[in-house]
Order: structure tokens, then sequence, then C-alpha cells
């Protein structure tokens, strides 16, 4: 975890707080980006609002024992997101593990031991999610026991209800005032500071071998890449077939075969395999266009943090192009707080007000923008009247746009069966919106979709005529090409087993559990034999979305007996069936399986669908064991614990 070490930099944030002249450090833990861009806001406000000098930190570049020698007339702030489970991000397993120790050894002997440190807390969580916010939560307790000051509330945003950035902004506010108060900070007008420095390299054109055109590292660049692929560097894996599992209307889910004997990474049954995106060339048109960048889009610059803590979110020289293209979530919802920075900049008076207005009102901002799924260029084009957004500094829109991320998918092949291929099993997102033109469309899963029409000969990339590039002009790849790396996850099978599985999976859900299937059959190939294997997987028709039909009847060839499929088609009766009703109906065998200690798994939707799988399985307890419906549930969370009640779930 020593990425500072790694590049000869210091891990004492003590030493790094006084050669850079810092007094106020924002370490956040991230996952998927979010806790570390609302890391850079604080920074940045802290900063231009009150002369803060502030520096944001990777929790894995440093260590924590002397979190007691920062002096009280400094603040440390923790942003820090809860993933999965109520389990720490990766960058922050190691922090969390050392503050909520029992008693962490810190490096001098202060009585309480943090009893000079000051500190600031926001938790990012989903409340569709047994554990929400437990970092946030657990941090601070530990906080709090070991002495500590808390400045303001510690605040909880919330994905699930998808109130988080508001959840952040009405955070935000009492706790720069608390804050100022508690520092003697004077309050100033806020001038925009550029973070980053932009060069424009004349001398270089963007085949020059040093440019950086989506590579996303010098070995990328190299065209040596190595492992470990990881977050940082992923392996540009061929694809090695890809089809559609249904498509009608303008639904589709794909199927896709990624191969991985190239490098020596490896998965295990139920992990999650990341996949880097791509954006569409008719977005990155879009947002290159409104900020008036198209002439000069292949240019080569390099660019430069004007600050030494501040980092550089992509590799440079590189052209605008490319970092538009694979480096910024150009389509993800607008940020309220980047409306307001980017009023100032407005190309005119009108435009300007309407920003301001759309900046300052919550509600304003939501019909006008969230409801429509707008983006930012989408959302300028029609704040200006298409006039363009020529003032806007480049640096502030690296600040104001979040990193490209990677999107996870939970794997759907068997480790036993094929070690060096995953696949994977996702549907394609389509939104159609009245009153809006186009269908809004998922970054990830059209552009996977693209890949799939092109592997499989159409000359059209897309059925929705939106362009890739892929993997850039420079295309060192032969074939098609996805860039992914492997996360390692617990959602696994028990490691005996003649244990009986129960396992509930509509819709895409049923990706682990395809996995979970085929190795159970190969084992039982293999001579070994397997439990009871219950499969409850729900659809909307026999006829429409039933994926994995024949899969399935070939497994039963296999299991005999052992396998069964439970299904739930939603919109071939008069009512609603979902999975939960069959599990009910077949309350006293789920029952008899657990008491024979039965593994149980939920993969799928977790605003709903987990939630109520979650219910009916206590009321089925509750029943058939003759028991309350609170001692119920409270079993399910022993199960929970015990790993016998295990969840893939995302929203
Ligand atoms: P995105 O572009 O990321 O959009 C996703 C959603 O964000 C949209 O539907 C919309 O609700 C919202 N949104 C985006 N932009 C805007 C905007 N401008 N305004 C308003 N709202 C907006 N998916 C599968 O299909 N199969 C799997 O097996 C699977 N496994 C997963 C496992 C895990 C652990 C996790 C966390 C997720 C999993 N997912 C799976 C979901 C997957 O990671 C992606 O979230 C999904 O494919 C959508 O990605 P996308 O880039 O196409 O859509
Ligand atoms: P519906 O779309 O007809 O409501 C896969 O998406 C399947 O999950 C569909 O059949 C869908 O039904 C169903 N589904 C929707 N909401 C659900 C919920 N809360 N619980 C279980 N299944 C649900």
């Amino acid at each position: 975890a020593a990425n500072g070490a790694r590049a000869g930099k210091t891990r004492n944030i003590i030493e790094k707080m006084e050669e850079s002249g810092k007094n106020c450090i924002i370490f956040y833990g991230s996952q998927t980006g979010t806790a570390e861009d609302y890391a850079s806001r604080l920074a940045k406000e802290g900063k231009s609002r009150f002369g803060l000098e502030t520096m944001v930190a990777d929790l894995e570049d440093y260590d924590y024992e002397n979190l007691d020698a920062i002096p009280s007339d400094k603040v440390v702030m923790f942003v820090l997101a809860t993933y999965g489970e109520g389990e720490p991000t990766d960058n922050a397993v190691d922090f969390y593990e050392f503050i909520t120790s029992e008693s962490p050894s810190f490096s001098l002997d202060n009585d309480p031991p943090l009893g000079n440190l000051n500190y600031v807390a926001f938790g990012l969580g989903n409340n569709t999610y047994e554990h929400y916010n437990s970092m946030v939560r657990n941090v601070n307790k530990a906080l709090q026991k070991l002495g500590a000051h808390r400045i303001g509330e510690a605040g909880e945003g919330d994905d699930g209800a998808g109130t988080m950035e508001e959840d952040f902004l009405a955070w935000k506010d009492p706790m720069w005032k608390a804050l100022a108060e508690k520092m003697g900070l004077e309050e100033r007008e806020a001038v925009y500071e550029p973070v980053f420095g932009i060069v424009e390299r004349d001398n270089l054109t963007p085949d020059a071998p040093e440019v950086y055109l989506g590579e996303p590292n010098k070995m990328h660049l190299d065209g040596t890449p190595k492992g470990p692929f990881n977050a940082h560097n992923p392996y540009i894996a061929p694809i090695q077939k890809s089809y559609e599992l249904f498509s009608v209307k303008d639904r589709n889910c794909l199927h896709m075969e990624i191969d991985i004997s190239g490098s020596n990474m490896s998965y295990q049954t139920g992990d999650h395999i990341a996949v880097w995106p791509t954006n569409a060339g008719e977005e990155v048109d879009r947002f290159l266009d409104i900020f008036d960048l198209t002439g000069k889009r292949h240019n080569v610059i390099s660019v430069k943090a004007l600050e030494p803590t501040a980092k550089v979110p992509f590799p440079t020289p590189t052209t605008y192009d490319a970092i538009v293209r694979y480096h910024m979530e150009i389509c993800a919802p607008v940020s309220r707080q980047f409306i307001a920075t980017l009023a100032a900049f407005a190309p005119d008076e009108e435009s300007k007000a309407e920003m301001t207005k759309l900046g300052s009102d919550k509600d304003y901002f939501h019909s006008k923008v969230n409801v429509q799924y707008l983006n930012i260029a989408r959302l300028l084009a029609i704040v200006s009247k298409g006039k363009k957004w020529t003032n806007v500094p480049f640096s502030a829109i690296i600040e104001g746009i979040t990193k490209l991320q990677p999107r996870y998918y939970s794997i759907s092949s068997s480790s036993l069966e094929q070690p060096k291929m995953i696949s994977i099993t996702a549907v394609v997102e389509t939104q159609e919106l009245p009153g809006r033109g186009d269908p809004f469309r998922g970054v990830a899963t059209n552009y996977l979709l693209a890949l799939k029409e092109k592997q499989n000969g159409d000359p059209n990339p897309s059925p929705f005529g939106l362009t890739y590039e892929i993997m850039g002009p420079r295309n060192k790849y032969d074939g098609i090409h996805v860039p992914v790396h492997v996360r390692h996850s617990n959602f696994k099978l028990p490691s005996d087993p003649t244990k009986p599985v129960i396992m509930v999976g509509p819709g895409t859900g049923v990706a682990p559990f395809r996995g979970f299937v085929r190795e159970r059959k190969k084992m039982v190939e293999n001579g070994q034999a397997v439990g009871k294997t219950i499969l409850f997987f729900g659809c909307r028709k026999s006829t429409e979305d039933f994926m994995y039909e024949r899969e399935w009847e070939e497994a039963k060839q296999v299991l005999g007996d052992q396998f069964e499929l439970v299904l739930a088609f939603s919109r071939e009766g008069p009512k609603k069936v979902y999975v939960q009703h069959r599990l009910k109906e077949r309350a006293k065998e789920i029952n008899e399986l657990l008491q024979q200690k039965a593994y149980f798994y939920v993969c799928g939707d977790a605003a709903n669908m987990a939630r109520e799988v979650n219910a009916v399985l206590a009321q089925i307890l509750s029943s058939e064991r003759s028991i309350s419906e609170e001692r119920a549930e409270e079993i399910v969370k022993q199960m929970r614990a015990a790993n016998q009640y295990q969840e893939d779930v995302w929203s």
C-alpha cells in the first residue's frame, strides 16, 4: 500500500505538512472517486473562502501513528466512503484497522492520545445497504474515544436516496462556519485560483511517442504493460466473444467473454471485474464544442499542478481530446457546486443569472437538470442557448469534472471451469426521457455494446449511432480489446461443496449464480458430490428476457435433482410475480435447508429487491419456526454476520 513510498515521497504527514506549509489536510477513502472529488472540493473551498492552506491526501499514501503529533492549530478532515457490506474502501483498509483497533500505538504519550487533534468528518454511504455509512460512524466513534475534537457535525451523504450531492452541500456550510469560529478564520470574497497550469507544447504533435492518447500509465505508453493489474493499471484484454442474451425494443443484455490468459491475473468465482470505459464520440464532441476547444482538440498540452500537493488526474503530455475521451466523467450528473463556480465565466449576463439561480436553488436545479439526466455540456448549451463558454479556464474543468471511473461487474463464469476467461452479463443502460430528444445512455454499457457490434462485424459501431475510438487512435492492439482489472470479493460458494445453496438473482443479478451453477456442474463432472443447488430467477417474460435458458437445462442434465431453477415471470399474468413470492411458496423447504446450514445468496438490485428478499426470509423463519418476527430478523442478522447470508448488490 506504500504508494507514496514507492514514488520516493514521505509517508510522514507531519513532515509533508511542514515542508509544504499546510494547515489543513483532507484525507479521503474513496472507491469510485466521489469521496476523492469531495475532498478536492473541500480543499479548494477552504483555500478560496478562508485562506486555509489545504492539501488532499490519499489515506494509503501516509502512516497514521503520528496523528497525535498534529498541533491543535491545524485541522484534519476525513471524507470516507463506505463500500459494499460496511467495508472500508481499498485505500482506507489499513487506516480503518489502525484507528479502530483496541489501542492504536501512537508516536507520543499523550493522554488522551488524540487530545490535540481537531477533525471534520463526512461519510458517503447508501441507505439501501445494511451497514449505512458505517465507515464514518465507526471512525468518528474511534476518534472521539481517543479524545479528538470534532468540528461541526459528522455528515452523512446518502447515495441510496439519490441525495449525496445535496447532503454534502447542506452539511458543509455549517461545518465551515464552526471551523471558521474555532480557528479564527475570516471569510473573504472567493476568487478563482487555478490549481493546474496548462502548457501548450507547440513542438509536439499527437503522434509523438511521448504523448498520451488514452494510455493509463507509462508502461502502457511504452507498450510494455505488466502486472500487477489493478485500479491504477488495467490489463488490455482481448474479447474472445460477445453476444446478446436478449434484445427487445430498447433493452439489450450482453454476454461477453474476456480473455485474461495473456496476463498473470487470476480470479475466483464470485469476484468482480472492473471495466474501464471510453466516452462516446458524440458526447466528447459536444463537450469540446461547448467549451470552445474543438479547434485545438488535438493540440498537445502538459498539465502541471501549481501547488506541490495537488495531483494531475491523468498522465501528460496529452491532448484535450484524449483527456475528455478517456479521463473525464463528462456524462455524469452535474454537481450544483460546479454550476455555481461556472457562473463567473458565463458568456453573457443572462446565462450568468440562470447559472446563479441553478447553483443556489436546489429544487429549481433538480427540475431543470436531474429529471432530464442532463450532463454538463448539454446543460450549458441550454443555458447559453448554444453560445460557447470560451472563458472557462481549463483548470476549472479539470477541477470540476470527476475522473472517469471503472464500472464493476459480477463475474458470471466459473474459475474452476475457465480460469483464464472471465465472462460478464450486463444490461445496457438506456432511459427514454419525455421532453428530451434522445434517450439517456449509460457510459460503460453502451461502450461494451459498441465493442460487441464491432467484434461481430457490424460496420456501424453502435446500433444507436454512437461512435467510439477504441483504445485510442494509436491503436496498438489488434482486434477488439477492453481494459479491465479484477477485484476480489467475499461473495463465495461454501468451501464444503456438499452444503446446500439457495441463490436469489433476478435480472442481471443472476450473473454470479451462472458462475456458481457452472462451478458445481464442473465439480460433478470431476466426480465430486455437491449439495442441493436452488436458483430463484426472475424476469419479465419467458419469451423476452429469460437469460441462459439453455445453460440451465444443461446444468440440470449433469446435476440432476440436485439443481432446481425456480422462475418468476413478472409480466405474464395479471399480477406481478417476483422471486420473493416464489421464496414464500417454498417456505417449508427453505427453512429446512437453512437448518441444514444452507448458504443463502442475493444478487442484483439493492434498492428494492434485496431488501424485500431479506424481509421475506425473516417472515419465512418466523412462520416456519413459530417465532416472533423480531426474533426471525435477529436470526437473519446473525446469518449475515456468519456469512451464511451473502449479498452482492448494487443500485
Ligand atoms: P452510467 O453512465 O454510469 O449511468 C448509471 C446511472 O447513473 C444511470 O442509470 C442514471 O441513473 C445515473 N446517471 C448517470 N448520468 C446521469 C445524469 N447525467 N443525470 C442523472 N442521472 C445520471 N451491472 C450489470 O449489468 N451486471 C452486473 O453483473 C453488475 N454487477 C455489479 C457489481 C457491483 C459490485 C456493482 C457496484 C455494480 C454492478 N453493476 C452490474 C452495475 C454496473 O457497475 C454499472 O453501474 C452499470 O452497468 C451502469 O453503467 P454505465 O456506465 O452504463 O451507466
Ligand atoms: P418488473 O420490471 O416487471 O417489475 C428483473 O428485472 C426482474 O426483477 C423483472 O421481472 C422485474 O419485474 C423484477 N423486479 C422488479 N422489482 C422487483 C422487486 N422489488 N423485487 C423483486 N423483483 C423485482
